[in-house]
């Protein structure tokens, strides 16, 4: 792609990437796309398609067999870790796989501390991330006696407390009820970055993100508005899809 002075840097340019596990289990095929700054896009598909194989190419936790992945025009890569693991925050769908620390603080100051940042300006950055997720009064907390939601929102703190450039989030509706998955999606629509959602809660992308990805058996199967995919049956049933009962796509109305 043409990346001269007119075509802005995509914030994320995912190219040809292929990837097996060291057991040989093939899980991505040349999967292509690209999303622009500050755009929020889901990332669909049915269990074993390849989402969280390829989220977890966004940071260089799995490195491509084959293909690249660029953040803000820079290659994942080992020469560029540090800066692109500042870059691209992700929010796994357990919570106890991102906290770790004996305090709430702690695990939100854990990433930019190590990024350089103390003191006032250190806590102002904690401060800052817990009230955006309505959690300020739980600094002091441990995270192992936090509710499953309440760790969940303090997860999405710690990588908010990072300022990325890109949010993925695996999963991030799962196990909320439905105040806290609604509170989620106020958050995520207030940020100003750009977000990739892996979700199977369709209503959720439906409502969050304008464009969805449909990730099938590790390529890219259809890339298109999301109103338009969950109302096309035949996409939907070829890949697994499926709506909540009694939901119709086309009576939702949706600002972008
Ligand atoms: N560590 C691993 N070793 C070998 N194969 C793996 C490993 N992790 C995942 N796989 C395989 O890779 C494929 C893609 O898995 P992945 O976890 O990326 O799917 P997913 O789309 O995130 O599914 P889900 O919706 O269930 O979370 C699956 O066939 C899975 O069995
Ligand atoms: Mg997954």
């Amino acid at each position: 792609m043409a990346t001269d002075s007119v075509t802005p840097v995509p914030s994320l340019e995912v190219s040809g990437l292929a990837f097996a596990y060291p057991d040989g289990h093939q899980a991505l095929f040349g999967v292509d796309f690209s999303l622009a700054r500050g755009e929020r896009v889901a990332l669909l598909g049915p269990n074993g398609a390849g989402k969280t194989t390829l989220v977890l190419h966004l940071n260089g936790i799995l490195t491509a067999g084959a293909g690249t992945v660029r953040v803000a025009g820079l290659p994942v890569g080992r020469q560029h870790m540090a800066e692109i693991r500042r870059r691209v925050g992700i929010v796994f769908q357990d919570p106890d796989d991102q906290l770790f620390m004996p305090s709430v603080r702690e695990d939100v100051a854990f990433g930019p501390a190590a990024a350089g940042l103390k003191g006032a300006e250190l806590e102002a950055r904690v401060d800052r991330a817990l009230t955006r997720v309505g959690m300020a009064e739980f600094k002091d907390r441990p995270p192992h006696h936090l509710s499953f939601g309440q760790r969940r929102r303090v997860a999405v703190a710690t990588v908010l407390a990072m300022e990325p450039e890109i949010l993925v989030l695996d999963e991030p509706s799962s196990n909320l009820d439905p105040a806290s998955r609604r509170e989620l999606a106020d958050i995520l629509r207030s940020l100003d970055v750009t977000v990739l959602m892996v979700t199977h809660d369709l209503p959720y992308a439906l409502e969050l993100c304008p464009r969805s990805l449909v990730l099938s058996e590790g390529v890219i199967a259809a890339d298109g508005r999301t109103g338009e995919l969950l109302a096309d049956d035949d996409l939907m049933r070829a890949h697994r899809l499926e709506l909540p009962f009694g939901f119709d796509p086309r009576s939702v109305s949706v600002g972008a």
